[in-house]
């Protein structure tokens, strides 16, 4: 990879590559419940950008520059009342529009507010998620069609987690199949899996082979091995405009895993979660019902603050060598002595460094996916900057939605693609099976 690649990949700010690509569309920011009506604003890390999102009286949700646009003091200090926020250095108030809809302090002057707005972003609110867009179209785009965020909040589990690390190599883990074999599940022997988990075919051979392609919304993987020799076993990934994944978390017709790995700068992302399944997940036990080392599903967080990089930050850390037990990872079974799934996928992204440097790896064919996709990122963000070619996926957000994850068998003679869609035919769509 060439330095200028590795540069456009990773920086977010206003001006970049990928930032402006991003700022084609809308990306989900933080949890409704994270700001109340007239509560206390919220710092918002976004792209590079220091945010500050509030509730309005009405219920409103407003986004912009923390920065009050009179003499640049921090609207987080601000109060927030009767439908605004109001600056406490001078009094300016903003409504969630930005509109500037008063100045206390030039009495005499009534119509100069009418000069004044504030750097506000479009905001909306759909199924339990605070949606903004940063682009500069009058008309936004609409939202984007990922199946999980278009199902009700009461159905999906909506989970955030910071990540101290660039929003690619966060995202690339999700899909990086070849390392489940070994972070999550080395020390895990076939035996142990329960005899109805597909889960044994990872853990029997731990070097699949893969097939790699563009699709409309980005890029997808089926990772093979044989099942038997009558039969394939199949894991496929997909990952989407412009910081999506699909991963394959279960049986693919009955479940859905929409990740989104939002930059909040480019050493801090934010992982946003959506799951939704079909039927209870599995919970890591072995065939006596006991759970496997490194498997415990459960997530440490520390308490939320109100710093820029404050919400939403799990217990183990850069600073505390994320946990890692010696002892479990000697001798416990833990393959990688650090317990939790999302864990171990935290702790190796972190511990490349806050943007890993592109120009020291050594790319193998088990890198595939991985390569696609930073073909597809690339290819995309060039065509926007050199003429304005719109994204996929930002006008047309139906492409996002016929995207599936997950595992299955088939007869060793399908085709994948054909495997593939013979799956998707099969799938429980939620929405759709609701409204028949
Ligand atoms: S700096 Fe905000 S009102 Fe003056
Ligand atoms: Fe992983």
């Amino acid at each position: 990879m060439r330095r200028k690649d590795s540069e456009d990949l990773v920086r977010v700010g206003p001006g970049t590559a990928m930032g402006e690509m991003m700022r084609q569309y809308w990306m989900p920011a933080a949890k409704s419940s994270e700001v109340e009506a007239d509560g206390a604003p919220m710092r918002l890390m976004l792209l590079g950008e220091q945010l500050i999102a509030f509730r309005d009286t009405s219920g409103r949700v407003g986004v912009m520059d923390h920065r009050c646009p009179h003499r640049c003091a921090s609207l987080f200090l601000g109060r927030n009342e009767e439908n605004g926020i109001r600056c406490i250095y001078h009094g300016w108030k903003y409504d969630a529009d930005g509109n500037c809809v008063d100045t206390p302090n030039l009495a005499g002057n009534p119509g100069f507010k009418n000069r004044i707005k504030a750097k506000a972003y479009k905001v909306v609110e759909r199924n339990g998620l605070i949606w903004v867009y940063m682009g500069n179209r009058k008309v936004a785009p609409p939202l984007p069609e990922i199946e999980a965020t278009l199902l009700p909040e009461s159905d999906v589990t909506i989970t955030f987690i910071q990540r101290e690390c660039n929003w690619l190599q966060a995202l690339e883990g999700d899909i990086d199949t070849s390392h489940f074999g070994f972070l999550h599940a080395g020390a895990i022997e076939p035996e142990v899996v329960a005899d109805d988990s597909l889960f044994r075919f990872t853990v029997q051979n731990r070097a699949p082979e893969y097939h790699v392609t563009d699709t409309p919304a980005g890029t997808m993987y089926a990772a093979y091995r044989e099942a038997d020799p009558a039969h394939t076993y199949w894991r496929f990934a997909n990952f989407m405009m412009p910081f999506w994944t699909q991963t394959p978390q279960g049986k693919f017709t009955e479940h859905l895993h929409n990740r989104a790995w939002v930059p909040m700068d480019d050493h801090h992302t934010m992982f946003v979660s959506l799951t939704w399944r079909q039927h209870p997940p599995s919970v890591g036990a072995d065939k006596h019902g006991k759970m496997m080392p490194g498997f415990d599903r459960t997530f440490h967080f520390l308490p939320n603050t109100t710093e820029w990089h404050g919400r939403w930050r799990l217990a183990g850390r850069p600073v505390n060598d994320w946990m890692v037990d010696r002892a479990a990872q000697k001798t416990g079974g833990n393959y990688s002595g650090i317990e939790g799934i999302h864990a171990q996928d935290q702790a190796v992204t972190e511990s490349m460094g806050p943007i890993t440097d592109h120009l020291f790896e050594k790319l193998a064919p088990s890198d595939g996916m991985i390569m696609a996709t930073r073909r597809r990122l690339l290819k995309a963000a060039r065509a926007l900057a050199k003429d304005g070619t719109v994204p996929p996926g930002v006008d047309d957000p139906d492409i996002m939605y016929a995207v599936r994850s997950g595992d299955f068998i088939t007869d060793a003679k399908m085709n994948w693609r054909q495997a593939y869609d013979a799956q998707m035919r099969a799938s429980f769509r939620p929405l759709k099976q609701a409204a028949e």
